[in-house]
């Protein structure tokens, strides 16, 4: 793929596909990483004397206007994070009112357009749709890796109808990955926690064939722990699971991976904050009680090992991080592997679905390699599957 430096963007109209999918909560942003990592992009296209449209879907409105799934809401956010920047907003991503807010843009200046997923043709990914996007622009610039495993027309179709480019985000994402897994120091290792085996069951699969050690974490444990004949209280288990654990650990066996599952647990009756909690052996966990965290022991088991990695693949908390205390063990074990990062010792990446939270939540956010935007593209490309909307930057 180009990449920004390599496209001529003076007086030029510059469609650069960003993803505004942030969190809300009453009217307010939650988490501005997503905007915030956007800002380079921004700005080094304004200052060479671009005119820069930003196109974004949010949301699942479904291929119909909705007004609580407007990019009007973002205009302002975004406008902060430009320091003040002005941000022209039209209220269609196409057509007259498009056309009219693009042909007011002078060099240097941005304009926003309404979320793309109000028309139909952007999640089928139809030509007439990309046509009518490509017509607003001369160059287009990719900077949502975060989106790119949706086949879309704003994040494939898009990209073969004008010269095109990757945006800095979307080059340090990329970059980031490919050091983690592409190309990585051995040993690797690899962090996946969350509930459920089920969701991530292609992820495991693909990482046994690819990291050297594989810690597993979070309820998905439990599963794992049950497979290999362990009692797990009243934890959360997916029984119908236990066959495809057991294909799990041949496959790692067979392709030389480690898998390290939990020694001793923190658990108690309920998952809700400030429980009496007990810290016990994982052989040892009382019949009327669920596992919701790693114990100490298990974190510093997993900190020994990982003091021997070169490379760290981190997706999803160890426990049930949003219910204090059951954040303690990837609280625990996010400030050890930002430790060993700042050291020079190990470089870190992560992402996906809630790691982002759990990573800021810890207070390691600026603190690992790289902590990725991307949810379910992060997944998908730890899979090892193909990203449509990177492939198309680069064919
Ligand atoms: C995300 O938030 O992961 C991306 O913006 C993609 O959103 P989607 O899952 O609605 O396609």
């Amino acid at each position: 793929y180009k990449t920004l430096d390599q496209l001529d963007v003076a007086g030029k109209r510059v469609l650069v596909r960003v993803d505004l999918n942030v969190p809300m909560q009453d009217g307010k942003v939650t988490d501005a990483t997503r905007i915030e990592r956007l800002v380079p992009t921004i700005e080094q296209l304004a200052k060479a004397g671009a005119r820069v449209v930003l196109l974004s879907h949010f949301g699942r409105p479904k291929g119909r206007h909705a007004p609580e799934a407007s990019l009007g809401q973002l205009a302002e956010p975004l406008s902060a994070a430009l320091g003040g920047r002005k941000i022209a907003f039209g209220d269609d991503c196409i057509g007259p009112e498009a056309e009219r807010v693009v042909d007011a843009l002078k060099d240097g200046e941005v304009a926003l357009l309404e979320n793309l997923r109000f028309h139909p043709g952007e999640e089928t990914n139809d030509p007439a749709f990309a046509s009518a996007l490509a017509k607003l622009g001369d160059l287009y610039v990719n900077d949502a890796f975060s989106a790119a495993h949706r086949a879309h027309a704003s994040t494939e179709a898009l990209a073969h109808l004008l010269p095109s480019a990757a945006g800095l985000l979307m080059q340090a994402e990329l970059e980031a990955l490919g050091a983690a897994l592409e190309h990585p120091e051995r040993p690797v290792a690899a962090i996946v926690g969350g509930s459920k085996v089920s969701t991530k069951l292609d992820l495991l699969n693909s990482l046994v064939g690819k990291v050297d050690l594989l810690v597993i974490g979070g309820a998905m444990a439990n599963t794992m722990l049950l497979a290999r004949g362990a009692e797990v209280g009243t934890s959360l288990v997916e029984r119908d699971m236990l066959d495809t654990a057991r294909a799990i650990f041949a496959a790692a066996d067979k392709a030389g991976c480690t898998i390290v599952l939990p020694e001793d647990a923190v658990v108690a009756a309920k998952l809700t904050a400030g429980q009496a909690t007990e810290t016990v052996a994982i052989d040892r966990v009382p019949a009327d009680l669920m596992i919701l965290d790693a114990g100490p022991k298990t974190v510093a088991a997993i900190v020994a090992k990982l003091e021997g990695a070169k490379t760290l693949v981190w997706n999803g908390p160890v426990g049930a991080f949003e219910f204090p205390p059951f954040d303690e063990g990837t609280n625990a074990i996010a400030q050890e592997v930002a430790r060993l990062v700042q050291a020079g010792k190990l470089l870190a990446v992560a992402g996906g679905g809630d790691t982002v939270s759990a990573m800021a939540h810890a207070g390691v956010i600026d603190k690992l390699s790289y902590v990725s935007t991307a949810g379910g593209a992060f997944l998908e490309w730890l899979e090892g599957r193909e990203l449509p909307g990177v492939k198309a930057l680069a064919s």
